[in-house]
């Protein structure tokens, strides 16, 4: 079976620092483009590209979901739309797969008819066939590892929350402190992976039971110039002195029947004011979370709140996508 060498886009893991901050000053000009806000010259540059040079006319991006999506395939939509494309979504009822067909198969098909494939998954291996048997890019839109475009959007809004004016995304994110306080689940696994290389430290508190495989604290001290992390059990203490506060259901997509237990084993992670108090985060502090929220892992009052940018978060969904897309399909092609 003949295996492509194709760039795709599985986890950060694959992404040099560099080429991290390249995508999100992308997704930062290609927000100001679609939102007509005021444009610096590189994103007139940007935006005179897009009109002079061929974009995504008459290219097709399949999206492969075999989970519900709101804000990903929203963005995607959306974005391959901007872009001059269209897209088709093919969901677990749509296609062949996984009942009369066999992913490799799929993999060899759909790519020979796509232009790109995104895919939301179960098991992360799942993409990484998909990714190896296809012979056009491959985008993880969600596995049980890994959401890294949403770790992009995630970066964006901490760009647009904490720039002083005209510096880098390198220069506005290198030194912030994020904490995390939840699950052990796929964000955090995306975070401990592109965080600390990107230069912003990560203290997370997850219960007990519920611990950090050694995979990902490895990726995360990979190199002596990431910044640091630090892991623990106690909220407060994650949150001590923190620019950003994130957080993420407890009961992720396939474990609603552990729902009754995780419940119990959350008992004192959910943020709300009282661990605030508690903690002493960084006065000018901001909450994330990148949805869908339930209110057990925070409360009306955070999540509503004058420190929550997470409807900003959300929208930056679309723009990093974009930004990927473009990256993928428009620039690294040779028309
Ligand atoms: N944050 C996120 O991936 O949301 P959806 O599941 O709605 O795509
Ligand atoms: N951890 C969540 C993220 C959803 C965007 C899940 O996997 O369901």
């Amino acid at each position: 079976v003949p295996q492509n060498k194709v760039r795709h886009f599985l986890s950060l893991e694959d992404y040099s620092p560099a080429e991290i901050f390249a995508l999100v000053e992308k997704a930062s000009s290609l927000k100001k483009i679609c939102k007509n806000l005021p444009l610096a010259q590189k994103d007139l540059d940007l935006k005179h590209s897009l009109h002079t040079s061929p974009n995504l006319s008459g290219k097709t991006v399949a999206l492969m979901f075999t989970k519900r999506s709101t804000r990903t395939r929203i963005a995607t939509e959306s974005s391959v739309a901007f872009l001059g494309g269209s897209s088709m979504f093919l969901g677990s009822s749509d296609i062949q797969l996984g009942v009369n067909e066999s992913l490799l198969d799929s993999s060899i098909v759909i790519s020979s008819m796509v232009d790109a494939i995104m895919a939301r998954v179960n098991g992360h291996e799942d993409i990484e066939e998909l990714a190896k048997y296809s012979s056009v890019p491959v985008i993880n839109a969600l596995s049980d590892s890994s959401h890294p475009t949403q770790i992009l959007a995630d970066m964006l809004t901490l760009y647009e929350v904490f720039q002083k004016p005209a510096q880098s995304v390198q220069d506005a994110l290198k030194g912030l402190k994020a904490s995390w306080v939840g699950d052990s689940n796929n964000m955090l696994y995306e975070f401990l992976t592109a965080f600390p290389k990107c230069g912003i430290s990560l203290a997370a508190a997850t219960p007990q039971n519920y611990p950090i495989p050694q995979k990902y604290i490895q990726l995360a001290t990979s190199s002596p110039q990431n910044a640091p992390i630090y892991i623990t059990t106690s909220p407060a203490i994650a949150i001590s002195g923190a620019n950003v506060i994130i957080t993420d259901t407890w009961i992720s997509m396939g474990q609603e029947e552990e729902k009754k237990q995780r419940l119990l084993d959350f008992a004192g992670y959910q943020i709300n004011d009282s661990l605030i108090s508690a903690g002493n985060p960084h006065p000018d502090y901001i909450f994330m979370h990148c949805l869908p929220r339930k209110p057990d892992e925070v409360s009306d009052q955070i999540f509503y709140g004058d420190k929550s940018v997470v409807f900003q978060e959300a929208e930056n969904r679309k723009y990093t996508i974009m930004a990927v897309l473009h990256s993928l399909l428009v620039d690294s092609t040779d028309h």
